[in-house]
């Protein structure tokens, strides 16, 4: 029978997820900074979202705040507020970004995207790189988004996401298996919310059902465009918009 707490049994229920995060926190950047490429991809991300640069934006599941700096480099006259669960990743994003930002360009506060403590048409814009896909209920979190955004508001998810073609799922796998879980374990000292990433890309929506969804709670403009390079085929941007 698995045990919940070990670190060597995968995660079997999403809201353990933001907690696991506190583990390898101080870790985070240090693994992902072994990901050729992530902070560029999550820049041409939010490049993507056409912004004006004075937008209030919620970058949802924050992490380290790597998001965040993506955002705001994109609004030199704007907001961002910064939400997560895991207060460990919470903790590095603020030690990271106090020294450059000051409080009202950036807060930070720690909630469950599930569910949002945010008015309704509330915000310009949103960015969420690598979270849609840790939601227990994918649709009913789109949902919830698309009612907190104003009118006209623009929405937009990084995330992994694979084609049903066998090419892709395998190219996943070996990815996964041969070099995310040994390499970012060894850096953070734990494999298992790695293997769980593994996991949650394989069981998230291919990018047309996404696509699907989005469209489905009401979104318009909705479009979904690769990332370059090795990711093409597993890494997508998804842009969106909330009907006037
Ligand atoms: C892979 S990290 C992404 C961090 C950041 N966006 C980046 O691009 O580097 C995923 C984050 O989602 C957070 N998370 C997972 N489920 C969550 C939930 N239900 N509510 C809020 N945050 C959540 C985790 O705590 C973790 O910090």
């Amino acid at each position: 029978m698995m045990t919940e707490h070990t670190s060597d049994t995968l995660i079997q229920n999403k809201k353990e997820v933001p907690s696991e995060f506190n583990r390898i926190a101080k870790r985070y950047d240090i693994a992902t900074s072994l990901s050729q490429g992530y902070q560029k991809d999550l820049e041409t991300s939010v490049e993507r979202l056409n912004l004006k640069g004075n937008e209030y934006l919620a970058d949802l599941c924050c992490g380290t705040g790597k998001s965040t700096i993506a955002c705001l480099n994109n609004l030199p006259e704007g907001k961002v507020i910064g939400i997560d669960n895991s207060e460990g990743m919470l903790q590095a994003a603020r030690e990271k970004l106090i020294q450059k930002f000051s409080e009202d360009k950036v807060t930070f506060v720690q909630q469950d995207v599930m569910n949002l403590d945010l008015s309704e048409d509330s915000l310009d814009a949103i960015f969420m790189a690598y979270g849609i896909r840790n939601m227990p209920d994918f649709e009913k979190c789109v949902r919830n988004l698309h009612s907190v955004l104003k009118p006209g508001g623009k929405i937009c998810f990084h995330e992994y996401s694979i084609s049903k073609s066998f090419v892709s799922k395998l190219y996943w796998k070996f990815l996964g298996n041969f070099l995310i879980v040994p390499f970012a374990g060894l850096t953070t000292g734990s494999t298992k919310i790695f293997r769980y990433l593994i996991k949650s890309v394989e069981t998230f929506l291919s990018p047309n059902e996404f696509t699907e969804l989005l469209k489905k709670a009401g979104f318009e403009n909705v479009k979904h465009t690769p990332l370059e390079s090795w990711r093409k085929p597993i890494l997508h941007t998804f842009t969106a918009q909330k009907p006037q």
